[in-house]
């Protein structure tokens, strides 16, 4: 990830998608959404959806121009905005080690400052893009949101099934990540063929993206993670590294786990096959998203992005590796 995110074609091209960035979320009429808007996306983020969006339209033999700049602005601010909406429907009081929106400002404001950023995304897509982006970002909002709903409809039902997780998630995080390579597919007017292969490719690494958040969420410290530990367990997200561990954790998964209790599902879940079995699903979808990429000519981009997935992988099982077992 880090080798995308510092290749100088790409942070050349990031430091415009910032400066858009800032000024779509500065655009309001009203001041006090500008500012609440400016905290969530100059608090930080690795930019990682738009740094791809940057480098598949590298690949496709496309130059950077104020099209996909503004495309992969709008890929963000999607992302930004959804990050506010997730944290007040999961009453998080920090993220981007700042505080959240919700936290800061009370929920009815948090809700209309994400619903500010995902409609200026829009409206920029098809006033400064194109129709046919516009299309993609307005279809991936409503993805955004199934994904959403199925992971609240089942939170603490124990009874969830791995295919459940996975068409949330697919919703949630993959559909964003198939997006912002299939704008960029989009933009170069690549082959519907193409423009296939990209979008696989991104959704293939956005469920690897989301199911390795979801392990870290079960493996890691408060200290790697920069939030406590266990969070999805408190909060009744059943996860898929969760499902796919084995792990007997009767009588200890429910509302109101005590901090035992929670340290206890953990420390099962740790000792269990969780980390080797979704580690290896993980291999499983990087395999199939280096199969879905077209030819790239271009040998800096074609390195990034076949090597994007593994490179991620390994880093968060080093990570996990890391971590004391009890
Ligand atoms: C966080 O995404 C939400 C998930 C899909 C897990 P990122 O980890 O990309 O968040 P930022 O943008 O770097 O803050
Ligand atoms: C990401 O999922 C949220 C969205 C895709 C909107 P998580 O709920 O796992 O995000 P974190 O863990 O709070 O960053
Ligand atoms: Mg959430
Ligand atoms: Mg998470």
């Amino acid at each position: 990830m880090d080798q995308l995110l510092r290749s100088p074609a790409i942070t050349a091209g990031l430091t415009k998608v910032e400066a858009r960035i800032r000024r779509l979320s500065g655009s309001s009429a009203l001041p006090a959404i500008n500012a609440g808007a400016g905290r969530i996306v100059s608090a930080g983020g690795k930019r990682l959806r738009p740094a791809m969006t940057l480098a598949a339209s590298l690949a496709l033999g496309k130059a950077l121009d104020r099209r996909v700049i503004t495309a992969a602005a709008c890929v963000e601010l999607i992302h930004a905005g959804s990050l506010v909406h997730d944290d007040l429907m999961d009453r998080a009081t920090e993220r981007r080690g700042a505080r959240t929106l919700n936290a800061e400002l009370g929920d009815g404001k948090a809700l209309v400052i994400g619903d500010f950023m995902l409609a200026r995304a829009g409206l920029a897509a098809i006033v400064n893009v194109s129709r046919p982006v516009a299309e993609v970002l307005a279809a991936v909002v409503v993805e955004l949101a199934e994904g959403q709903y199925l992971e609240t409809a089942d939170l603490f039902n124990t009874a969830r099934t791995r295919q459940n997780a996975l068409r949330s998630i697919t919703g949630k995080t993959a559909a964003l990540f198939r997006a912002g390579c299939l704008v960029a597919a989009v933009c170069a007017h690549a082959s519907a063929e193409d423009r296939a292969r990209m979008a696989a490719y991104g959704e293939k690494f956005g469920l690897i993206f989301q199911v390795l958040d979801d392990l870290l969420d079960l493996t890691a410290t408060s200290e790697q993670l920069g939030k406590p530990a266990g969070n999805d367990l408190r909060q009744g997200v059943y996860s898929l590294p969760l499902l796919m561990s084995g792990a007997d954790l009767d009588g200890l998964l429910g509302r109101d786990m005590s901090d035992e209790q929670v340290a206890e599902a953990l420390r099962r879940l740790r000792a269990s096959r969780m980390t080797e079995e979704t580690i290896a699903y993980c291999r499983g979808l990087a395999a199939d998203a280096l199969a879905a990429l077209p030819v790239i000519h271009d040998h800096e981009m074609a390195g990034l992005l076949y090597g994007l997935p593994a490179a991620y992988i390994d880093q968060v099982e080093r990570m996990t590796h890391l971590t004391p077992v009890s």
